[in-house]
Order: structure tokens, then C-alpha cells, then sequence
């Protein structure tokens, strides 16, 4: 399972980056309203300078016809920007223009199996399934998931990748690499949550402290 980020924060990516185990980010309107430059497609090309997988970048249009001028222009911003559209009858039509003229989609806001189905027969790259927020309304975000990698193994034409979204903990983490999840995209406190461990860090400090034990004699 690949990792990405799910943030527009420079600093954040840069650091994640350093790490070498992320594979892409994925933005949105809400995350980029946190940063100081809201600009989008400024950030967008400071992120893609940064990584080189895969960036998601929204549309803020509603219309099919808006949808597909709006993507056409954005993904020009840099080679690997794909096109976030959210799954509505218009984002459909949307997504099947736009991945017959090559641009990849990420279907978005994908809260059922039958939404993320509908994504991919649109030709949809990517199909993002929002967990946390499923889970927030009392819905099981993780049994979307297993349903839309289990229908998309039963047709291989199906080309769309499950992006488990909406993390909110390690454990969603966990269990999306468990159901077979092609990506995960993770906020930054997440992903340092996945890296932490007390006992990690208490085993460093014994490592440690009984080398200096010796290294004193
Ligand atoms: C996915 O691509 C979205 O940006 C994101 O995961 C939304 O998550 P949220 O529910 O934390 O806003």
C-alpha cells in the first residue's frame, strides 16, 4: 500500500518527504483554506516540486462543462497533478471526458461501494473513500473500503485505485493496509503517530544509557 499525504502544508510535505515513504498528496479546498497562501496553484506547483507522485488537486466548479474547463486548466499546472471531482451525476460525466482525454481523476467524496463502482466505470484513476467521516455519522468507513477492493477484484478492466481517505488514527491505517487499500492518504500528526512508539523510544534510551555504562569503564 502507498502512502500519501493529505495536506497542503509546504513544511509538512517537505519533512514527510525527507522520510522517503510517501508516494503522493492530496489536497483539498478545506486544507488549503488553512495556509497562509490560499493560492492554489501556487501551492500546487510548490508541492509538485517537492514530490513526485501523484498530487490531487479539487475542483471548485459544479456543472459538468465547468468541471471539465476548470480540470483541463489545472492539470496543465504541473505533469503529475490529477483532478479531484466529487462523485455527482455532473462529476461523472466530467470524469469520463476527462479520463478519455487522458487527465486522471480522483473520484472523491465517495461515501458507499456503489459510488466508488460508479467512479471507476467513469474511468476514474483514483477512487477516494472518506472512512473517518463515515465513521463520524456511525457507518463502518472501513467496510467501504474492503466492499470497493472486493468489486473491483471481481473486474480487472476496472482500473481505479482504492485511496482509503479520511484517516483519523493509525489504526485506519492499519486496517486499510489489511483490506488490500491501494494508498492511504494520511494527515502529517497521523503519520507521526505511525512512526512513534514508546517502547521505541524507551528501548533507544536503554541502548543507550548501557553504552555509556561501558564506554565509561
Ligand atoms: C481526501 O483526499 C481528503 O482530502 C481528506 O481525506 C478528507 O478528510 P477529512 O475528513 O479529515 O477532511
Amino acid at each position: 500500500m502507498q502512502i500519501f499525504l493529505d495536506t497542503a502544508n509546504i513544511d509538512q510535505i517537505k519533512q514527510a518527504a525527507g522520510l522517503g515513504i510517501i508516494s503522493g498528496v492530496t489536497t483539498n479546498p478545506s486544507l488549503l483554506a488553512k495556509e497562509t497562501t490560499a493560492d492554489y496553484e501556487t501551492v500546487t506547483k510548490k508541492i509538485c516540486s517537492i514530490i513526485d507522485g501523484p498530487v490531487s488537486v479539487e475542483v471548485l466548479s459544479e456543472t459538468a462543462d465547468e468541471m471539465i474547463k476548470e480540470a483541463r486548466i489545472k492539470a496543465k499546472w504541473a505533469p503529475n497533478v490529477n483532478i479531484k471531482i466529487p462523485i455527482t451525476p455532473d462529476g461523472l460525466t466530467a470524469t469520463s471526458v476527462l479520463s478519455e482525454e487522458g487527465i486522471d481523476v480522483n473520484m472523491t467524496l465517495c461515501f458507499s461501494a456503489n459510488q466508488a463502482l460508479l467512479g471507476a466505470l467513469a474511468g476514474a484513476a483514483y477512487v477516494s473513500i472518506f472512512v473517518g467521516r463515515l465513521d463520524d455519522v456511525g457507518q463502518d468507513g472501513m467496510q467501504v473500503v474492503e466492499d470497493t477492493i472486493k468489486i473491483l477484484a471481481n473486474y480487472p478492466d476496472l482500473e481505479a485505485q482504492v485511496i482509503a481517505a479520511s484517516i483519523r488514527n493509525p489504526m485506519h491505517v492499519t486496517y486499510a493496509a489489511m483490506a488490500g487499500a491501494d494508498v492511504a492518504t494520511v494527515p502529517y500528526a497521523v503519520l507521526m503517530q505511525m512512526i512513534q512508539h514508546p517502547l521505541t523510544d524507551a528501548g533507544i534510551k536503554r541502548f543507550l544509557d548501557d553504552w555509556k555504562k561501558v564506554a565509561n569503564k
